[in-house]
């Protein structure tokens, strides 16, 4: 097994509220709305670079739309920060991450085995050009293989 291979941070929404309008945007009590998970990942060639990943994230898709997708890369990104990452990257919506400020991956030269879709994967430098001059391959933990994510 690689380092990295446990999940670092597990967040979960539940039970959100609508700041503006005070609503309960969750139907039941306690119901899971969306879920993100962060694990360490490792560039190719510069083992002591600290890169994170924000994957999978996931909102129900009733509840998408109204914020919480935001709110937990948001979260995931300053726990990514106390963990002392320097970038975090990410797989899938590449609309929405870029919508957040995340750049494509390739504008660092980076790659990884998740990028079925060109420009799905992106990424953020928590730290001022943490990512410039490198490039290469980011390895996932091999949990990620394993369960097809
Ligand atoms: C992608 C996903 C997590 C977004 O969650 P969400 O709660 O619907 O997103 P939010 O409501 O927080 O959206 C935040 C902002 O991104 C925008 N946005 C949301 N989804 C978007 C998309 N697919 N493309 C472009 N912009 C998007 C919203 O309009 C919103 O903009 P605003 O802040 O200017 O109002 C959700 O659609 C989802 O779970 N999809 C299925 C699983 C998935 O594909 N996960 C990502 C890969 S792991």
């Amino acid at each position: 097994m690689r380092r990295g291979n446990l999940a670092q941070i597990s967040l979960v929404a539940e039970r959100v509220t609508d700041p503006e309008t005070g609503r309960h945007l969750s139907e039941g009590e306690g119901g899971l709305l969306g879920h993100v998970m962060v694990s360490r990942v490792e560039l190719s060639g510069y083992p002591d670079r600290v890169l994170m990943a924000l994957a999978p994230l996931a909102v129900l898709p009733q509840h998408q739309r109204h914020g919480i997708g935001k709110r937990l890369v948001i979260s995931a990104v300053k726990r990514c920060r106390l963990l002392g990452a320097g970038a975090v990257v990410a797989a899938g919506h590449a609309d929405f991450y870029t919508h957040l400020g995340f750049h494509p991956a390739g504008h660092y030269g980076l790659y990884c085995h998740h990028d079925d879709v060109p420009g799905s994967f992106v990424a953020f430098e928590l730290l001022p050009d943490y990512l410039e001059g490198l490039g290469g391959e980011v390895q996932f933990p091999d949990t990620f293989s394993e369960l097809g994510i």
